[in-house]
């Protein structure tokens, strides 16, 4: 017992020091209610193990022998009936209402996002028309509604920001809508809940939660090509190994839409999706050696890049921002 409750403390540590990626920690009415309902149905269960515990002890175990019939007849009645309903009855009361949509409406914003093995392409619908294209990380302003478009490329995925709402299936040749707001600023993560390959595990995503004025002028300076863009060696090894054949950067000749947008790179909080840090170091091994760091991957290896021209083209990625 004593190391159930000692492993069940330290889980709950781990779990508050990782804030950033728990249906715990929410910062998003939908995740509230989904909160709701989860702290309902754990204490009800917890209830209902006393009860059982109860009855364990009262009529197993009892220790002044054998209950009378009337006795067994009143525990039945109470612990066997009226009990779970009371148990039941306040868990409906609070998970009734919490089961009612928070965030409704067509959205003050619009981001698509498609799942591809195993990354998210994302695109921002701009205010002045145009949609702007990015990668592995969403941007949300806080205290408005953004509509997520949701679909699948290949297979089907899955989209899980668990502080901010539900799950939502992404199905290819399908659109599924999620309406969302988030509450409070800062930086979540967010996840595929659907096995989709080899590196289903490895697909996660950074949420960031911008204050309004700040997320509009972080939308309005995407749009511009980042400094650095077309120039340097890194640019030339970029180009002549054919990097371009599957991504895109604004402000270059480099505008393919098979791989993830690489516009801003140097600005990403991760690289490959959510799982490593972004150093010039891990994108140049990730250049080289793809399918080590995200096995299934469909980014071709580049063996043949020695390891200096491998770190030239991070330090050019790194470069734009
Ligand atoms: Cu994508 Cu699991």
């Amino acid at each position: 017992m004593r190391r159930i409750g000692a492993s069940l403390a330290a889980s709950a540590l781990l779990s508050a020091c990782n804030r950033h990626q728990s249906a715990l920690a929410t910062f998003g009415a939908e995740a509230t209610n989904i909160r709701t309902i989860t702290i309902a149905l754990v204490v009800g269960a917890a209830v209902i193990a006393a009860i059982m515990i109860g009855v364990y002890w009262r009529a197993v175990r009892a220790p002044e022998g054998q209950l009378t019939h009337k006795q067994g007849m009143r525990l039945v009645l109470w612990l066997g009936g009226i009990g779970p309903a009371i148990v039941l009855t306040v868990i409906l009361i609070f998970a009734l209402p919490a089961m009612r949509p928070r965030v409704t409406g067509a959205g003050d914003l619009t981001i698509h996002v498609e799942g591809e093995q195993f990354w998210w392409r994302v695109g921002y619908e701009r205010p002045g028309g145009g949609v702007l294209v990015s990668a592995n990380e969403v941007r949300v302003p806080v205290g408005r509604t953004v509509a997520f478009e949701l679909t699948g490329r290949d297979v089907i995925h899955s989209f899980w920001i668990p502080g901010l709402a539900g799950k939502m299936d992404m199905i290819p040749g399908r659109t599924n809508s999620l309406v969302v707001r988030a509450d409070k600023a800062g930086r979540y993560r967010g996840v595929c809940t659907e096995f989709c390959g080899l590196s289903h595990a490895l697909m996660a995503f950074d949420v960031v939660a911008m204050e309004p004025a700040a997320f509009d002028a972080w939308l309005a300076g995407q749009a511009r090509p980042a400094a650095g863009a077309g120039q340097g060696e890194g640019e030339r090894l970029f180009a002549a190994n054919g990097c371009g054949g599957c991504h895109a950067i604004r402000g270059t000749e480099h505008n393919s839409r098979i791989g993830p947008d690489l516009s801003r790179y140097g600005e990403r909080l991760t690289l490959g999706a959510g799982i490593l840090p972004p150093t010039v170091e891990r994108t140049a091994q990730f250049i080289r050696a793809p399918q080590e760091a995200k096995p299934g991957v469909r980014m071709p290896a580049y063996p043949q890049l020695s390891n200096q021209e491998a770190r030239a083209i991070a330090v050019y990625l790194k470069g734009l921002k």
